[in-house]
């Protein structure tokens, strides 16, 4: 069965009053990159695949980051890993995120990506709160090393010098509030010529739990000269401007905003072009989305396991729609296009989208950990240069 193609410009899109002030036309430069519209898709571990970054890229522009992968694996050609590296033709700039905890994996792999992949943009991630990650070292435990964080930063930028490839790097404020990391990583990565930082304004020990701190990428902007990109609860494309105008930052990065919202970069692309929209699909066009959605999965990885991949998805789609709980149940055990059609059959496509829910958080949100998870005597030093952390990238696969 086919699917139809979502043409472009046939969502409800309405003028919205209320959506900030003109803003001049701007881009965003990252090395020798130069980004239509300030906006960059944050990796998302399970999300942000190559169906997930086309879907967001038919809407707007921007940068599309892929899902984290793990520079270990792709040294190793670890086939799951190396599955993940599949782009689409129309995608310009490949740019990938990669995890890692050792100077020597994260080189190879850049000088992998760059060689062997094409890409276009190598990110590092060194915000994950996951305690798998951080008990190891890795993700935002890891900047509190600030010695081996350079000598990372530094390895990448090396092994990216001869493609030309801009090498950002992203991160949360710290481990805890009273172990911030954020400022020195930024002088780090700028002494270490990273092109960007990404702040996440959470700490490791907030996961996603109450509300991220712009300040402190207000804070990071005023110090280091490189772009700083501002990144946490960015629901609605107004946000953005705000994030902009409040914190100084040369972009934003959108992340549970966009979930089961990929119209969400339409919006921005408009904002930022000063034509402020405000996109409204209806319960037929958010089918339509759905539809789309799942043809690009099955593209990528077949139809029984990209509709299965889909399922994640739906209740971020139908959101706040009159869609009753078994057709909710229906659509979240989706196996294939037909069963997908008989689902979607059963809604009402003119049901209007529900306002009460813009503005609104989305995603993983949960609670504040107790205690972030950290190696024995993880906070005594900041040097981190004699630990031996490559095991530190086994098992890990994002957040
Ligand atoms: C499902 C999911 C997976 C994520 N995976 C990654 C990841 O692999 N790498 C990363 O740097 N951040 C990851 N993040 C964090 C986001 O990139 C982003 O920093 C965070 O969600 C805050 O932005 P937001 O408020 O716009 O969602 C993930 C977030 C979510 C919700």
């Amino acid at each position: 069965m086919t699917t139809p193609h979502l043409a472009e410009g046939s969502f409800t899109t309405r003028h919205a009053a209320n959506i900030g002030d003109s803003v001049t036309p701007r881009q965003l430069r990252v090395g020798e990159l130069v980004v239509d519209t300030p906006v960059v898709l944050a990796p998302m571990a399970g999300i942000t695949n190559a169906a997930f970054r086309q879907l967001c890229r038919e809407q707007g522009a921007g940068l599309y980051v892929c899902e984290m992968i793990t520079s270990r694996g792709l040294v190793e050609r670890d086939a799951k890993t190396l599955d993940m590296l599949q782009f689409d033709p129309g995608e310009t700039t490949r740019s990938v995120q990669l995890y890692g905890t050792d100077p020597y994996y994260m080189a190879e792999a850049t000088k992998i990506l760059c060689g062997e992949y094409g890409v276009g943009h190598v990110d590092m991630n060194f915000g994950c709160p996951v305690p798998k990650v951080t008990r190891k070292g890795g993700g935002a435990a890891l900047p509190w090393k600030r010695d081996l964080l350079g000598a990372i930063l530094s390895a990448v930028v090396r092994a990216a010098e001869p493609y030309r490839i801009p090498v950002t790097c992203k991160t949360r404020k710290g481990i805890d509030d009273d172990h911030p990391t954020y400022l020195d990583a930024g002088r780090i990565a700028e002494q270490s010529g990273i092109s960007a930082i990404a702040l996440h304004g959470r700490t490791a020990q907030q996961a996603y739990s109450g509300q991220a701190d712009w300040d402190a990428i207000a804070a990071l902007a005023d110090h280091v000269d490189i772009p700083v990109l501002g990144n946490g609860d960015i629901w609605e494309a107004a946000d953005a401007l705000r994030m902009i105008k409040e914190t100084g930052a040369a972009g934003v990065v959108i992340g549970r905003g966009c979930l089961g919202r990929p119209w969400l970069f339409r919006d921005l692309a408009d904002a930022f072009a000063g034509r402020p929209t405000r996109t409204l699909p209806n319960l037929g066009e958010v089918s339509d989305m759905v539809r789309r959605h799942a043809e690009l999965l099955a593209g990528l990885m077949g139809e029984q396991r990209g509709l299965t991949d889909l399922r994640k998805h739906m209740s971020w789609y139908f959101k706040g729609f009159p869609v009753g709980g078994d057709i909710r149940g229906g659509l979240g055990t989706v196996s294939g296009f037909a069963d997908l059609e008989d689902q979607l059959r059963r809604l009402d496509p003119d049901a209007p989208f529900p306002a009460d829910i813009l503005g609104r958080p989305r995603g993983r949100q949960g609670s504040p950990r107790s205690k972030v998870t950290l190696p024995e005597g993880w906070l005594d030093d900041t040097c981190g240069l004699d630990l031996e952390l490559a095991a530190a990238e086994i098992g890990v696969s994002g957040g």
